[in-house]
């Protein structure tokens, strides 16, 4: 944080909020020590207690308690991995909460999350916006030991003073309990209300669709959660997004520039080579842990620019997929705002606005959740009166992407042959494990 406001007037910060990663678990014993490293928002290590979950306990039944079925990346699957393989840390639980509902616990003694959170963890009742109960008990969890729920723009305290007085902060700093990262990543994007949609391209790929009312995806495959402006969103998250590119670009090609990489990819929408996104396993659509990425189509003719295009490219397929579950609901979306770093290529742009065949429009601020973060903080300070008020009034788009007519016919072509290969591969990925 000091070097975060290093070389502003310090006097004017009024207050500050969170936008956290999803689904990690983080725990205290009664010393309020951490217990053990927080297991994050991509480790799959829960698989078989995720699987019990959805097959033993049943879909239906934590759809009914939740509103979402079980996936190895949610923090309920991951207290029951906790007690089965490491029981002693299991046994000193006091209190449970997500990464930056700590940091908030640091900075003002709260004991606090937020509805959008607290939906990742698969403990929330999302329609009620409260704990369940029934979920506490599969768990095998006091329901004490979990965070009050807060509304993302409620303020849950003031910054300790020490902290002020050592950050060179005015007194009475107001924090806002905040939000998951995609849930603040929409309210910076104005994706809020209802129909709205925002994709985020950082390291781990979403859809949002805001809603005002509560609704389910019937296959379970899109989340159903709390929004940060009081009302619901329907999300798919793809584990790996920016982070194929990271991966590639950066750990096997030893790039760094990734502009001047990418300045070489010629004849969008004709590659011969795919690839599957699947490096950390794949959340949406396939609630697989195990999948893994591929390449796929390789021939001796192939440059490593087709390669480097087939990443780009596989990763909007991975977004369509997830788009189309959600046209599949009757889910009509004109629009899709686009944030996270891996907005910042224009190329990833137009490939995902053609494979998705959606317009794009681009927020002045590529950074997303910090914006969303600082738009709570504002409403819990009282600066606005609502969210949608501060979103509609702060976030502005600077410029647009548009589908054209002649690649979006390519792409389609190309989606439709990579929708063949994770169901031709989904038992060797089992196999291989
Ligand atoms: C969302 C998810 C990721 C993390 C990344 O469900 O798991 O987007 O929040 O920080």
């Amino acid at each position: 944080m000091a070097e975060l406001i290093a070389g502003t007037d310090k006097s004017r910060i009024a207050g500050l909020s969170f936008g956290g990663q999803m689904h990690g678990l983080v725990i205290l014993d009664r010393e309020d020590r951490v217990i053990r490293p927080c297991i994050l928002w991509n480790d799959g290590r829960a698989k078989r207690e995720s699987d019990y979950l959805n097959t033993e306990v049943g879909q239906d039944t934590l759809a009914a308690c939740t509103g979402n079925i079980s996936f190895a990346s949610f923090t309920a699957a991951k207290l029951l991995w906790l007690k089965q393989v490491e029981p002693e840390n299991f046994e000193r639980i006091q209190k449970i909460m997500l990464p930056k509902d700590y940091l908030c616990y640091r900075m003002t003694g709260t004991f606090c999350t937020d509805v959008s959170d607290a939906s990742g963890t698969l403990l929330l009742d999302v329609k009620n916006r409260s704990w369940s109960g029934e979920m506490c008990r599969i768990c095998g969890i006091d329901q004490s030991c979990l965070p009050r729920v807060y509304e993302s723009y409620e303020q849950v305290g003031t910054l300790k003073r020490e902290l002020a007085g050592a950050l060179g902060l005015p007194e009475g700093v107001v924090v806002a309990a905040g939000a998951g990262d995609n849930a603040a990543a929409a309210v910076g994007t104005n994706t809020v209300g209802d129909g709205k949609c925002n994709l985020s391209l950082g390291t781990s790929g979403t859809l949002f669709i805001s809603s005002r009312t509560f609704r389910m995806d019937s296959a379970y495959a899109l989340h159903s959660f709390g929004h940060a402006d009081g009302n619901y969103h329907l999300m798919g998250c793809m584990l790996s997004a920016a982070a194929c590119n990271e991966w590639w670009a950066g750990e096997i090609l030893q790039v760094k520039d990734y502009a001047a990489l990418q300045s070489e990819i010629r004849g969008l929408g004709e590659n011969h080579v795919f690839f599957l996104p699947y490096l950390m396993g794949e959340r949406s659509p396939w609630n697989a842990p195990n999948a893994r990425g591929t390449f796929t189509g390789i021939t001796l003719d192939t440059s490593r620019h087709d390669l480097t295009q087939a990443v780009l490219e596989g990763v909007a397929f991975g977004m369509r997929d997830m788009l189309e579950i959600a046209r599949s609901l009757g889910i009509v979306l004109p629009r899709a705002t686009i944030c996270g770093g891996g907005a910042k290529s224009p190329l990833w742009r137009k490939i995902i606005a053609n494979t998705l065949q959606l317009a794009l429009d681009i927020p002045a601020c590529e950074e997303g959740p910090s914006m969303g973060a600082a738009i709570l903080a504002m409403v819990a300070g009282g600066e606005y009166s609502s969210v949608q008020e501060a979103a509609g009034q702060i976030v502005k788009t600077t410029a647009a992407e548009e589908p054209d007519l002649e690649l979006t016919k390519k792409y389609e072509e190309r989606y439709q042959q990579f929708r063949l290969l994770y169901p031709s591969l989904k038992n060797v990925f089992e196999k291989i494990q």
